[in-house]
């Protein structure tokens, strides 16, 4: 995954700036981190090391590096173990090139086979130092940034975006990407190129999307824009747009981490994220409506939604409709043609699979995808016919909280205009409705105390709540490291009953309503075995150890309230056990790589 932030300015030194961007970026990727600046000597330099960015910038004196043009990324480690070594920026032998990289570049081994029987002598096992050499090279022929830029594109195989450095260029950056996001800031006095506006939006919030096969070239002057076999771009087409997100939400305020902040936003962002125009809402349902079938597609908690969606379409719309997780995307090609809709739901917009399955989708002649995405001018929204915000501004905790709520709120939303009916009220009412959801916070800090040295947790619901439960063990793993199952409630007795024993903690969802009775009989089931049951209910009932009481709603907004405790209950076993819940190990944000 990795995350780059580069900049080039004409008045400031750009160190601080690059430390900052990366620690915005650490989402994408936290186990090593580095800088690379251009002295007043002509000469790159290099700080980089294995760990977070916060560890780099204690290591490393950065005030007294100048340098008003530099890159930095933070890894998130595909090719080649966490080491200084392999840590981003990759220098060419001579010095003359330093590059940053985010992606996969499939054919470095011939590539690097190659470079090193032309003399070049590498540093590293990543597969991203190939750029580095490739650059040097090409870049010697004419001293020509984007020239050499092409001719490396030409040669690398895989996904990429990455931003280069020379040595004898004091005011210029290249940038190129490849099935990999990369967005420039157009700053007044300082430029900027990122995997991300988030890297750069404290000091701009003009930016300029690149599309898909593009290349930059930027100076303090603006940005150049080439398609990657070099031809200039009408720079009148390329205008930088405003980006809508507040400065305000990319702090913590009074939150000890991101994703409690994240949660706690969850009232109004439910709101917010109804906030659509209703005639593009209008012309989904319809494009949907018109479909003979729709296949969902996401991953992760994504999924989860997309599984709540298909269960109303299938219900309420009477849609033929499946759900597809990305990477699985092939096996439902077969039945994907010009009267099927997809539609995709991503917090990013940049998750690889996803992008991968909306291409497999087009190449079928699909009749339209439609996306509900949080990031405006994503990969994903640029490639969708339809794409409805989630609003929910940005997300900076690695486990996705308020993003889930909003794509509930946005399937929601056309579910209704689909079948004219009204299940989502008064806006304002649902805020209150979290704000009572969130009301379990004491409770879920007592619970999170009381069992975070339990080894196994299991969450069960049934029907239009078991993707909660899904959900629910989902956070409780990423953020606690605690294995998790989230099951269909009546599936218990086939198999997984044989693992309670003793004291196992079994959160069960089991709001009022249809299924209300078999759901608190398979709860009698587990505590006649010796589950602690969790009860996630609006009603105390005796089989439960515990209740959480969530507030009563409509079926539409029921899967809202009932995951607010749970992700409260993953975010304090994460601070229970002294794990960092904004950055779980191992994960990131935005999984940019398949
Ligand atoms: C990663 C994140 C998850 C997220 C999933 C899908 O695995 O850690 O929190 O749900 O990607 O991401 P997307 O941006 O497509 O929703």
């Amino acid at each position: 995954m990795c995350g780059i932030i580069a900049a080039v300015s004409s008045e400031e030194e750009v160190a601080s700036i690059l430390l900052e961007g990366l620690k915005r970026e650490e989402y994408r990727g936290y186990d090593s981190a580095g800088v690379a600046l251009l002295n007043g000597k002509g000469a790159i330099v290099v700080r980089k090391d294995a760990g977070r960015v916060g560890q780099l910038e204690q290591r490393y004196n950065f005030a007294e590096l100048g340098g008003r043009v530099g890159i930095a990324h933070t890894r998130w480690a595909t090719h080649g173990g966490v080491s200084q070594k392999n840590s981003h920026p990759h220098l060419s032998c001579k010095g003359l090139v330093a590059i940053v990289h985010n992606g996969i570049i499939e054919n470095y081994l011939d590539l690097r086979k190659e470079l090193q029987s032309r003399g070049h002598a590498f540093t590293s096992q990543t597969d991203s130092e190939v750029i580095a050499h490739l650059m040097e090279e090409e870049y010697e022929k004419d001293r020509d940034p984007v020239r050499a830029t092409v001719a490396a594109a030409k040669v690398i195989r895989g996904q990429y975006a990455f931003v280069a450095l020379f040595s004898d260029r004091p005011g210029l950056l290249v940038g190129a990407r490849y099935d990999a996001p990369l967005v420039v800031g157009m700053g007044e006095k300082t430029k900027f190129l990122a995997s991300d506006v988030l890297a750069f939006l404290a000091h701009t919030d003009m930016a300029i999307f690149l599309d898909n096969k593009e290349i930059v070239e930027l100076t303090t002057e603006g940005a150049r824009i080439f398609t990657l076999k070099g031809k200039e771009l009408d720079a009148r087409s390329r205008k930088a747009t405003r980006v809508a997100w507040e400065l305000g939400s990319l702090s913590k305020e009074s939150y000890a981490h991101y994703t409690l902040k994240e949660i706690h936003e969850q009232p109004n962002s439910v709101q917010s994220a109804l906030a659509q125009d209703p005639e593009i809402v209008s012309a989904v349902a319809d494009r949907l409506k018109s479909a003979k079938s729709v296949v969902l597609t996401a991953s992760g908690s994504s999924y989860h939604a997309a599984l709540l969606m298909r269960i109303r379409l299938a219900a309420e719309a009477k849609m033929r409709c499946e759900v597809v997780l990305s990477g699985d995307f092939e096996r439902e090609l077969p039945f994907i043609d010009d009267e099927t809709v997809v539609v995709a739901l991503s917090q990013s917009g940049e998750t690889a699979d996803l992008l991968e399955a909306v291409k497999k989708a087009k190449s079928r002649k699909v009749g339209g995808v439609v996306s509900l995405v949080n990031a405006a001018g994503s990969s994903l929204a640029r490639q969708s016919d339809q794409t409805l915000l989630l609003n929910c501004g940005p997300e900076v905790g690695v486990a996705a909280t308020k993003s889930f709520t909003a794509q509930v709120m946005v399937g929601n939303l056309i579910i209704d205009k689909m079948t004219g009916k009204d299940t989502i009220g008064n806006p304002y009412k649902l805020g209150t409705l979290v704000e009572k959801a969130l009301a379990t916070e004491q409770m879920m800090s007592r619970l999170a105390h009381e069992y975070r040295d339990r080894a196994d947790f299991y969450f069960i619901a049934r029907g239009g709540h078991y993707p909660i439960a899904q959900e629910g063990a989902l956070k409780l793993k990423e953020l606690s490291y605690i294995h998790a199952e989230g099951m269909s409630a009546g599936e218990l007795k086939h198999g997984t009953l044989a693992l309670i024993e003793k004291g196992t903690p079994v959160v069960v969802i089991a709001p009022n309503g249809h299924g209300y009775d078999d759901t608190i009989s398979n709860a009698q089931e587990l505590a006649a075995r010796g589950a602690e049951i969790i009860g996630v209910a609006q009603k105390t009932h005796p089989v439960f150890t515990h209740t959480v009481r969530i507030p009563a709603s409509n079926g539409s907004f029921a899967p809202v309230l009932e995951v607010v405790p749970l992700q409260l209950l993953a975010y304090f076993m994460a601070t229970e056990r002294k794990n960092d819940p904004d950055h779980p190990r191992n994960l990131a944000k935005s999984v940019t790589v398949k």
